[in-house]
């Protein structure tokens, strides 16, 4: 099993921080499915965290059940850090990850995500001020880089485990390379060889065989799922059982169960402004494996409210599911 400082994970499957999906809704989802090691918050911004409000932030809302959970740090400068941090301790955080990888240019601009690896020495003091800040298990996200450099990459790393990380996370692609392109796993057993932290492999896992293949090529320490714990939220379950053979309890798919318990949550934990975004992002991709999911995405991305789009929703179930489970 997967050991981060202090931390035990019951299974080595991470979920991806991701905007607008790592949310309480999902997380509870996988929780209830099972098999997922660490959840995830998605990234949130260093300056702002210490005046938003926990029970009423939709980035902050969690529960009891959501543990063991990363948060993800989205910061620049050194002065940001021990407030958030703070926030983060008060939060009930079990980890603390920091964004090295996000390539957005909204981010790069203030200095954040990717673009922090562009000066490594002020990157270096800001882990080390950060693991000087907190007790937590203390890991990071990045990419491969700007182009595929071996000793930049390897120096980047040494630099991460010296300052005292925990454990690296790689998303196997470069910076501008889209999601869309083949992730190269095999980059991500470079880092592990080169490391004595646990690496986690991230980037285009969406069945088993695709962990499996992503585990024979980089020989990682664990699987971080993004878009594929969305997709098919039972994926932990699956991979916990296949690939690192986990004994949990036996697991149907029921898609429009899962569907409807995500509605659910979003209603419970989320302010009525805050859940129609949030259903359309997560339907877009939980639609994608089954016949009818295009024609469920587009009835939800037209509808105008939560009552709207649930009884659209109702009505692809019950007539579609036998098929869509012959489709797993
Ligand atoms: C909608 C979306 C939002 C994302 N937000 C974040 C984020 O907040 N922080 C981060 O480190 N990566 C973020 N990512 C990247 C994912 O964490 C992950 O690295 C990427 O999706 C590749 O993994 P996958 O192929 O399993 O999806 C995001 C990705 C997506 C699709």
């Amino acid at each position: 099993m997967l050991q981060i400082r202090n931390l035990t994970l019951s299974a080595p499957l991470l979920l991806a921080p991701m905007a607008g999906l790592t949310h309480s809704a999902l997380r509870s989802l996988l929780k209830e499915i099972g098999g997922v090691g660490l959840l995830s918050t998605e990234m949130l911004s260093a300056k702002r965290l210490p005046s938003d409000n926990p029970t009423l932030s939709p980035f902050l809302v969690s529960t009891e059940m959501e543990h063991p959970i990363s948060y993800q740090l989205l910061v620049a400068e050194k002065e940001h850090l021990a407030p958030a941090i703070d926030k983060m301790h008060q939060m009930g955080a079990d980890v603390i990850d920091l964004n090295l990888g996000c390539p957005a240019p909204q981010v790069r601009k203030f200095g954040g995500g990717s673009k922090l690896v562009d000066d490594t020495s002020h990157l270096r003091h800001l882990v080390a001020e950060a693991r000087k800040l907190t007790h937590l298990p203390l890991t990071a996200k990045i990419r491969l880089g700007e182009s595929l450099i071996e000793s930049k990459l390897k120096n980047l790393a040494r630099m991460l485990e010296g300052e005292g990380i925990d454990l690296l996370t790689v998303h196997a692609r470069l910076r501008k390379e889209p999601f869309c392109r083949k992730a190269r796993w095999e980059w991500v057993g470079k880092v592990k060889n080169w490391l004595s932290i646990p690496v986690v492999a991230n980037g285009g896992i969406f069945t088993v065989e695709d962990g499996r293949r992503c585990l024979e090529l980089s020989g990682a320490d664990g699987l971080m799922l993004g878009r594929g714990a969305a997709i098919r939220p039972w994926l932990f379950h699956q991979l916990a059982t296949e690939l690192y053979n986990c004994t949990l309890p036996s697991l149907v798919i029921d898609r429009s169960s899962f569907y409807f318990s995500f509605v659910n949550h979003l209603e419970d934990r989320f302010r009525p402004e805050r859940r129609l975004g949030r259903l359309k992002e997560f339907t877009h991709y939980f639609s994608q494996t089954f016949p009818f999911g295009l024609r469920l995405a587009s009835a939800v991305q037209n509808s105008t409210s939560m009552q709207e789009a649930r009884q659209r929703a109702i009505g692809f179930f019950p007539e579609h599911d036998p098929l869509a489970s012959a489709a797993d």
